[in-house]
């Protein structure tokens, strides 16, 4: 983990948030890098789930929301955490994450029963801590003008369940996608990434006729991992676990994660839900309004029951570098000076890795190749995320890239010139052959898809 934090730093991919005035815990900062990843990774998630589902349609829905739906939903009484206070230092602790007297994952007491930070032992009695950020609509703070920052996207997919159905003329099973920012103030952070206050959900509430939920839950199951490990995590390291009742969400009727193998152990990355009828009911009472939707066979009105596919987009940014990188000791490279040094790969799949391909000339003080370069690099960024760089040997300029995880380096030699052809180079099996210059983008497509 250490190692995959500093590449994220050194290299551009995740900083910590507002780090020049010593940072702020659980917040983070996409980098040039990481945030072209992280979109990638959206646009991948739209691509296989709205783009080539025709049931599935796209919400943006607004991060405020009526105070109410917060009522409705349940999070108001039930977004909690139980949490205990160090009556000496005041230090606050997840009461749940506490095991055999340690707290997991809270700083380190040298004995059981003992508070991580000052050693003290006399703790306050558990409070449940509600997650949600509070804050004001308007001019006056007061109770009336109060609501929250979601905490979830879910809940303008139920919100609009009507306007959706009846402007996009959708039937039942159909689904509603929607991606984007939730805030939970997390009592107990760490682990990079894993666990921020500020985060990206990529959320899927699909309607279902109710009866039909058990089967649509086995489905979503299995696309969602299918995404996961077409994204190229590797199947050893996922694994599914089934929530035991006791632990299910208010809302659900059945849980089922999908956790991957981290470094500190196996952890949520991923969760499908049968919400049942429970939102879409609760909205319709809160709310006054009829959220029936009419069955065309039977002329029924039915409340259709959900199921929610989730996934956190940071935590499978995590799961991706982790999954990807790879280090040999004494390098990969036999034919140059700098072969005995340690090479980090970082296998990414080419939909997903930040720069696609990066675009070299042999030689810096040759003019003619830089020029030439330019040309093809001029080409290749309409179509690719593209980098040039014509610092350094030509060795340190692969390592640089295989570090960020590029798939291929395109180099611009004497031959070049002549032939109008370049050398691809393939970032895993450091294979090089010439390409036409014509067939280059076609050659590149095919290859990173
Ligand atoms: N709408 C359902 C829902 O929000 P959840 O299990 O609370 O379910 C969904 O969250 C996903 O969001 C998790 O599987 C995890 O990947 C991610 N997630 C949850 N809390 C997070 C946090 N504090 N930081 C980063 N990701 C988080």
């Amino acid at each position: 983990m250490k190692k995959i934090v500093s590449l994220a730093k050194r290299r551009g991919f995740v900083f910590q948030s507002s780090e020049i005035y010593g940072g702020v815990e659980a917040l983070w900062d996409f980098g040039p890098l990481g945030a072209a990843m992280k979109e990638n990774i959206k646009r991948e998630w739209k691509k296989r789930f709205v783009q080539q589902m025709e049931n599935i349609v796209l919400l943006d829905a607004s991060i405020l929301m009526h105070p109410s739906v917060w009522k409705a939903s349940g999070h108001v009484e039930n977004f909690t955490d139980p949490l205990i206070e160090c009556k000496s230092c005041n230090g606050r602790f997840r009461a749940d994450h506490m095991i055999d007297g340690r707290f997991v994952g809270q700083g380190e007491a040298k004995e059981a029963n003992q508070c991580p930070n000052c050693g003290d032992r006399d703790f306050t009695s558990s409070k449940n801590f509600n997650l949600m950020f509070r804050t004001f609509l308007g001019p006056i703070e007061d109770a009336a003008n109060a609501t929250y920052l979601r905490p979830e996207t879910a809940q303008a997919m139920f919100t609009n369940f009507k306007l959706v159905q009846e402007t996009m003329r959708q039937k039942l099973p159909f689904g509603i996608a929607q991606v984007g920012k939730a805030f939970r103030n997390e009592i107990t952070t760490g682990n990079f990434i894993f666990r921020s206050r500020e985060f990206e959900l990529a959320e899927i509430e699909y309607f279902v006729k109710p009866g039909e939920d058990e089967k649509w839950f086995d489905f979503w199951v299995d696309q969602w991992e299918q995404f996961l490990l077409d994204l190229g995590l590797k199947k050893e390291n996922l694994r599914r676990y089934e929530h035991p009742k006791a632990s299910l969400a208010h809302y659900s009727k059945r849980t089922v994660d999908i956790e991957y193998k981290f470094p500190f152990g196996w952890g949520e990355l991923a969760g499908i839900a049968n919400r049942t009828d429970f939102d879409l009911k609760q909205h319709a009472k809160f709310s006054g309004q009829d959220l029936s939707y009419r069955d065309d066979e039977t002329g029924e009105k039915i409340i259709p029951y959900v199921i929610e596919p989730t996934v956190g987009v940071e935590r499978l940014f995590l799961a991706l570098l982790l999954d990807a990188y790879e280090e040999v000791e004494g390098g990969r490279t036999t034919t140059t000076e700098s072969a005995k040094e340690k090479e980090t790969v970082l296998k990414l799949s080419g939909k997903i890795a930040p720069v696609q391909v990066a675009v070299f000339p042999l030689l810096k003080n040759k003019p003619e190749l830089t020029a030439k370069a330019q040309e093809v690099y001029n080409l290749l960024e309409k179509d690719f995320m593209c980098q040039y760089d014509e610092v350094g040997a030509i060795g340190r300029r692969y390592r640089r890239q295989d570090e960020i995880g590029t798939p291929f380096c395109i180099t611009i030699d004497f031959e070049t010139l002549e032939k109008n052809d370049v050398t691809l180079r393939d970032r895993d099996t450091m294979e090089q052959v010439r390409v036409p210059l014509e067939a280059l983008s076609g050659e590149l497509r095919a290859r990173l898809t």
